[in-house]
């Protein structure tokens, strides 16, 4: 089943503590989002991947993407403030498809597997997002001292991708901005519309390179997939 992929690249990686964007950093000689591109390029489902990308960074990400033959990148658009803003600014420019999957450029090393199930998920109930379950005890806080210990059966970490059909998606998004909404996934954005979301479950690898110490599962995770 057929998708176009929106890929969020906009960020500047301020936890990653780095002097640029950190999806501009290398794993073995190759800058981060283009392990993510690639994934998409090789999918047969994958139709068009669309980047949201800041405007200073865009010549230098196109040069990539043309020395890296990702031809199935098909559009720009411009990043916003927020993650959410620049999610919104590229379901807007893409043209109109049937899924759609928004995916952090920050996330490499998602599964194959996961985005079949996503995709078609979607497909049928509208919404479906990658999340693996919640492996610690979480307790709950006040002022240092625990005041809950939830539990955990019913507790997913959430990642992207996030699959979704497209008009749900955009009305999502839009309405969203339209309310002065901001959310920390897409997924919320839907929820709020009360439309069902999908759990479909996902690897623990496909981690967000998001501070320094993921470098290093970065690295050993491309180093176990060469063997
Ligand atoms: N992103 C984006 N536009 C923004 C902020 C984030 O497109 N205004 C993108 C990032 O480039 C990244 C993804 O959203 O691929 C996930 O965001 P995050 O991991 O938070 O990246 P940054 O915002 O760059 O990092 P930080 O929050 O540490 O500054
Ligand atoms: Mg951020």
């Amino acid at each position: 089943m057929n998708y176009t992929v929106v890929l969020p690249a906009a960020g500047s990686g301020k936890r990653m503590k780095a002097d640029k964007n950190k999806l501009l950093l290398e794993l073995f000689g190759k800058p981060i989002f283009l392990y993510t591109l690639e994934v998409f390029q090789k999918d047969p489902n994958c139709d068009a991947i669309w980047l949201a990308v800041k405007e200073q960074e865009r010549g230098l990400i196109e040069n990539y993407v043309k020395r890296y033959n990702l031809t199935k990148v098909q559009g720009y658009a411009t990043g916003g403030t927020e993650r959410q803003d620049s999610v919104r600014a590229c379901l807007e420019a893409i043209p109109p498809c049937g899924v759609v999957l928004v995916h952090d450029a920050a996330r490499p090393f998602i599964d194959k597997e996961v985005i079949v199930n996503l995709v078609e998920k979607a497909h049928t109930s509208g919404a479906a997002i990658a999340a693996v379950p919640v492996k610690d005890t979480i307790k709950k806080a006040e002022n240092g001292i625990i005041s809950e210990t939830v539990d955990r059966d019913q507790l997913w970490m959430i990642q992207t991708p996030q699959a979704f059909r497209y008009s749900l998606i955009l009305e999502a998004a839009q309405k969203a901005h339209n309310d002065g909404f901001m959310g920390t996934d897409e997924a919320m954005l839907v929820e709020r519309l009360h439309y069902p979301v999908a759990i479909v479950e996902s690897t623990y690898e496909n981690i967000k390179m998001t501070t320094p110490d993921d470098l290093i599962y970065g690295r050993a995770i491309l180093e176990s997939r060469l063997q």
